[in-house]
């Protein structure tokens, strides 16, 4: 428990699971309000400070809806986190404009609308901060993911637009930019090899930390962002990447140095 976010009314969307769960967890510790966005009914939260909110963000609607929930319960909006998103493993070759426009609908327009109608409302009290979850992939290419690192990609430089336009009216925009989690969206492709735990111990020898990250470590990144402590950064990606892109890919070639 902390102080940290004492007061602040938050938003995140896609908070059922995996990262956007541990961000609405780490808020609540720390003692905001936040209202869990997700278009699945999540498994009980056990903060009295986490409210559910059922809806698609691919909905502007459902979207506006949250967000007037948050300000009428909190009297404002202070944090928005743009967070839900999918992944579809194609090549682009074998991505249908379907499922093109699928990944866009959640990950690009998604965080568009969220962040377009989370500003107008903290227009209205002097500010606050908007954190969007990208990813190493939006600034990275990966034959595999190339429809989905092309909304990440999106979701970049729409945070370093807002952040410019939002700057002298009080609203911070940042990004927090995972490398692999395992949450499902992740595990879900080592399932698809014939031997899981090796599938995992081979991406993880290509982190310069041995490891990849957890939920809650992109949670802390998400807190450190939407609170004064980052006071004078915007427009920044942090990488919670555990040095990912810090890597010449040849890196993994060499071994252990030391
Ligand atoms: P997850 O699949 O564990 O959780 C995503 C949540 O978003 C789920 O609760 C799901 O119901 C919700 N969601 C999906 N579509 C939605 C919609 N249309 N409206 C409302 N909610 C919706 O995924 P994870 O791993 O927690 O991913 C969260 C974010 O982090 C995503 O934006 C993802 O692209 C990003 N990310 C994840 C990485 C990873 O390795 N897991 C790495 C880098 C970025």
């Amino acid at each position: 428990m902390s102080d940290l976010l004492s007061e602040r009314t938050c938003v995140v969307t896609g908070a059922a699971n995996g990262i956007g769960r541990a961000i609405a967890e780490r808020f609540a510790s720390d003692g905001a309000r936040v209202l869990a966005f997700d278009r699945d009914q999540p498994a009980p939260f056990d903060s009295s400070c986490i409210r559910v909110h059922l809806g698609s963000v691919e909905n502007e609607s459902d979207l506006v809806a949250a967000l007037d929930a948050a300000v009428e319960w909190g009297g404002r909006l202070d944090v928005m986190v743009n967070n839900a998103g999918i992944q579809i493993e194609r090549t682009i070759a074998d991505t249908t404009t379907e499922q093109f426009d699928q990944l866009v609908a959640v990950n690009l327009r998604g965080v568009f609308i969220g962040l377009r109608e989370a500003a107008a409302r903290m227009l209205q009290t002097g500010g606050g901060a908007i954190v969007n979850v990208g990813s190493v992939l939006g600034v990275t290419g990966d034959p595999l993911l190339g429809a989905y690192s092309a909304t990440k990609g999106g979701v970049i430089n729409l945070t370093r637009s807002a952040a410019v336009t939002y700057g002298k009216r009080g609203i911070r925009v940042n990004a927090v930019c995972p490398g692999a989690v395992a949450t499902p969206l992740t595990t879900r492709t080592w399932d698809l090899a014939p031997d899981p735990a090796r599938a995992r111990r081979e991406m993880e020898r290509l982190y310069p930390m041995g490891r990849i990250v957890e939920a809650s470590e992109v949670a802390s990144a998400a807190a450190f962002l939407a609170s004064d402590m980052a006071s004078a950064v915007t427009g920044a990606l942090l990488m919670v990447d555990c040095g990912l892109t810090a890597a010449n890919p040849e890196y993994a070639l060499i071994g252990e140095l030391t």
